[in-house]
């Protein structure tokens, strides 16, 4: 495993981290979901990224995970960087679902005792709500720091203005951001043009989600949709209208130059994030030991020539192809 600082913070992650999402709910295989956490552990990726909300059922991807804590990893707790966040619609009523600090406290409660977690590593805000003022929320994640509930702090998704003013409300408090959260991939460039470097700027490391686009940057819908495939499920956040033809024809056209770079298309798409070196690390799905597989052999050739950087950035330089 290769390891990154997150942004002036002493703390280093893998640069490929494991999301659970997707495939770790109460609607899953436990058995298949206790293997990849195992394996993944064991490829040295020691950093596990939750929410409140992930299963479905919404929470049972913390309850799985904690099961296989306890069963299988219990002794390894101090060499696990496990994060949560709170902020997307989690339960009834007006508290259960904004980024508030009745929200945050609450969820972040909950997910501790969902999981038997004494303590997140990070506690991140999932997302700015539109209606509560940063303020409120950036002071609830000092608050969790402050009662021993998280180590480290992290902002999601926030817009550009926001993020900023994130930034100086947790320097000031001594709680600085040590993981903003963007989506990004060769299908979903813009945070890397938006987010980053004030990210970079502002000493916060970074950290990419859906970096294969849910399964699209992989090849597995070059010929339809497979059963049981993420745009199959009825569960699965991935829409079968997202599956266009022009998607399917950039992915052949890539799959062309990884090929050559002796890379499958998902291990080229991975390694492309990683290139930009502001990024710490890259939060990967898998519904299968054999995914999580393929996808650490990324590892082998993480660098691009220029000639390389030109050929994909002609494919992916379109505005039609991103999220
Ligand atoms: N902060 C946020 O708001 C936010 C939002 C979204 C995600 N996240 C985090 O980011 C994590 C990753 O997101 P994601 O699951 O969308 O990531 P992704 O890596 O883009 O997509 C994962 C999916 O791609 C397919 N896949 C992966 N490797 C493959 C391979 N080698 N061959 C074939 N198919 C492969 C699998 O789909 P199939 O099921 O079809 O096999 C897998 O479930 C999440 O689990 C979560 O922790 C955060």
């Amino acid at each position: 495993m290769i390891y990154r600082y997150s942004g002036h913070s002493g703390v280093q992650l893998p640069v490929l981290s494991l999301g659970l999402w997707h495939n770790f709910g109460s609607v899953d295989d436990f058995s298949v979901a206790t293997q990849m956490v195992v394996k993944a552990f064991d490829a040295g990726i020691c950093h596990f990224d939750l929410a409140n909300n992930y299963g479905p059922v919404p929470g049972s991807a913390e309850t799985n995970f904690g099961r296989i804590l306890k069963n299988q990893m219990a002794s390894h707790r101090d060499e696990m960087f496990i994060a949560s966040k709170a902020g997307h619609d989690m339960w009834p009523g007006v508290y259960g679902g904004n980024s508030s600090r009745k929200n945050l406290i609450a969820s972040c409660n909950q997910s501790l005792k969902r999981t038997g977690l004494e303590y997140f590593d990070i506690f991140y805000s999932h997302r700015y709500d539109g209606e509560t003022p940063v303020e409120e929320t950036m002071q609830a994640l000092i608050d969790l720091v402050h009662q021993g509930k998280a180590l480290y702090v992290g902002i999601s998704k926030y817009p550009p203005k926001l993020q900023q003013k994130c930034y100086d409300i947790l320097k000031e408090a001594h709680v600085p951001c040590l993981l903003s959260q963007y989506r990004c991939s060769m299908f979903d460039p813009k945070a890397k043009n938006n987010n980053f470097q004030i990210a970079a700027d502002n000493g916060s490391g970074i950290i990419c989600f859906s970096p294969l686009a849910q399964g699209l940057l992989t090849g597995k819908y070059n010929n339809g949709i497979p059963e049981g495939s993420r745009a199959a499920r009825s569960t699965g956040f991935l829409q079968q209208s997202q599956v266009t033809p022009k998607r399917v024809e950039a992915v052949k056209q890539l799959a062309v130059i990884a090929e050559v770079r002796g890379q499958s298309i998902a291990q080229m798409a991975l390694a492309w994030v990683l290139a930009d070196e502001r990024v710490t690390s890259c939060i990967i799905g898998t519904s299968s030991v054999k995914q999580l597989e393929n996808n650490l052999d990324t590892l082998g050739n993480l660098t691009f020539s220029e000639e390389e950087i030109k050929q994909i950035n002609t494919i992916i330089n379109n505005p039609t192809l991103w999220f």
